[in-house]
């Protein structure tokens, strides 16, 4: 199949590769910080079960993932996928909805980096006023660290990334290594008594709980946008989505097991429950590292997700969907600065004025919805092109998919209606953007083009 004015596939990533950059993109403030609020607020101790729940969820989407990317390695993702099967008014609000759940992980992710930013300052004896350090809702006039913090990564990107191997791998580990030393020395302070009641907030809390955790699982669809440039791809694909959802699911039951074992569940409402946990308990010098290491980790999953966003809109605006310009690359950086500025500037406002666990809800509805299309798309796919190479398909037919746009509703069903009738004033504007620009402008999908 031709490419969307994609570059020639250089196919440089290996298994190993992609595990790593599964890794990168989805372990970050999900576990670093949700974790705790969700345990105090929505399930308890059982929050471990909404993890599992999450995990399940992510498991079938990825493999609905890795039949499309396989058959269609394109970076537009969703937005590509829809164009492909459904048509234009699909393909745009899949891609609209896309760039407000890119806008939304940074601006969480970022929010939740002031909480181990500030607390690793205040272990410094350098204490920010709250006013600077929080939104509006919870008492501040603005979370300055995130506001400031995501600016700046829009800025190193748009200087160009030449995505180093190196530097990633290193955050990799860093965020590895600061999760397991948190579960080695906390092990040993657990105090069972603290895990009953397991279930304070019964059944439905744990399903709430999936729903907000499911935020720590997104980053696996990134991988999906690796799909052009991976080796072997229809065996390294599925299997690396696999084992970056098992290596993480592991490690945040056992985070949750232990947080909510070491503490009492009400008493986690923070946003830096790791190395409050640690502190609580005399750790000092521990709770400095991991502190040092969150900050570290958490700007790469920033970085990640402000790419991610910029590409989609880099690759609406090539099909004409938003206006040319935003897919403008710099001439000497070779990056969409245009679009890079348009998620970091979005973000950098969100996060600086929105309260950590709305964002993350808002961000949650939109990837479900996306993740429910992809799933739809495979069937939409088979039947409409029953000859496309597929080098990776689902097995057990239309099971999974099915499932897995079940598990999508469930989770829906769950999340608050604040958060929802925000993604739908979003999806309102994605709208009148289609109604006045996208409709008029945008490219029809030939199959032709496409050898489909
Ligand atoms: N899964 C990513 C995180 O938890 C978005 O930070």
């Amino acid at each position: 199949m031709k490419d969307n004015g994609t570059q020639e596939n250089q196919k440089t990533l290996g298994l190993l590769d992609l595990v790593v950059l599964g890794i990168g993109a989805i372990i970050g403030t999900g576990i670093l910080v949700l974790t705790g609020i969700v345990a105090a607020q929505d399930a308890g101790p059982a929050v471990i079960l909404s993890f599992l729940i999450a995990a399940v969820a992510s498991g079938l989407i990825g493999l609905c993932y890795a039949e499309l990317t396989t058959s269609l390695p394109n970076s537009g993702s969703a937005f590509f996928y829809a164009w492909v099967s459904i048509g234009n008014v699909a393909a745009f609000l899949a891609g609209w909805t896309l760039i407000g759940v890119y806008v939304t992980t940074t601006a969480t992710v970022a929010n939740g980096w002031t909480g181990y930013f500030s607390s690793f300052l205040s272990e410094l004896n350098v204490h920010l006023p709250n006013s600077l350090l929080a939104a509006p809702d919870k008492g501040g006039i603005i979370n300055l660290p995130a506001f400031i913090m995501v600016l700046l990564i829009a800025f190193i990107l748009t200087r160009g990334t030449s995505e180093s191997k190196v530097v990633n791998n290193i955050l990799v580990g860093v965020k590895l290594l600061i999760i397991l030393l948190f579960l080695v020395v906390s092990f040993r302070d657990i105090n069972v008594a603290n895990l009953h009641p397991f279930y304070p907030y019964g059944v439905s809390g744990v399903f709430t709980g999936a729903s907000a955790v499911f935020f720590s699982f997104l980053g696996f669809d990134a991988l999906a946008t690796s799909a052009e440039d991976a080796k072997d791809v229809n065996r390294t694909l599925p299997l690396a989505i696999v084992i970056s959802l098992t290596v993480s699911t592991l490690l945040y039951i056992l985070v949750g097991f232990v947080m909510t074992g070491v503490l009492k569940y009400k008493r986690l409402n923070v946003s830096e429950a790791m190395s409050y946990v640690l502190l609580d308990k005399g750790h000092v010098l521990v709770a400095q590292i991991v502190s040092f290491g969150a900050i570290l980790g958490i700007m790469a999953v920033v970085f990640a997700f402000i790419y991610a966003g910029s590409n989609i809109i880099k690759s609406m605006s090539r099909s004409k969907f938003l206006p040319e310009t935003l897919a403008t690359l710099n001439s000497k950086t070779h990056s969409p600065n245009r679009a890079i500025w348009l998620v970091g500037i979005l973000a950098a406002v969100l996060a600086g004025e929105f309260d950590l666990h709305y964002l993350a809800l808002i961000s949650n509805v939109g990837s479900l919805v996306v993740f429910f299309l992809i799933s739809a798309i495979v069937i939409i796919m088979r039947k409409r092109y029953p000859m496309l190479e597929r080098p990776f398909m689902v097995p057990g037919g239309t099971i999974i998919p099915i499932l897995s746009m079940i598990v999508c509703l469930v989770l829906l069903v769950n999340i608050s209606l604040n958060a929802w009738l925000t993604y739908l004033v979003w999806l309102l504007v994605g709208g009148v953007v289609y109604f006045l620009y996208g409709r008029k402008h945008g490219d029809s999908f030939t199959s032709d083009d496409y050898d489909l």
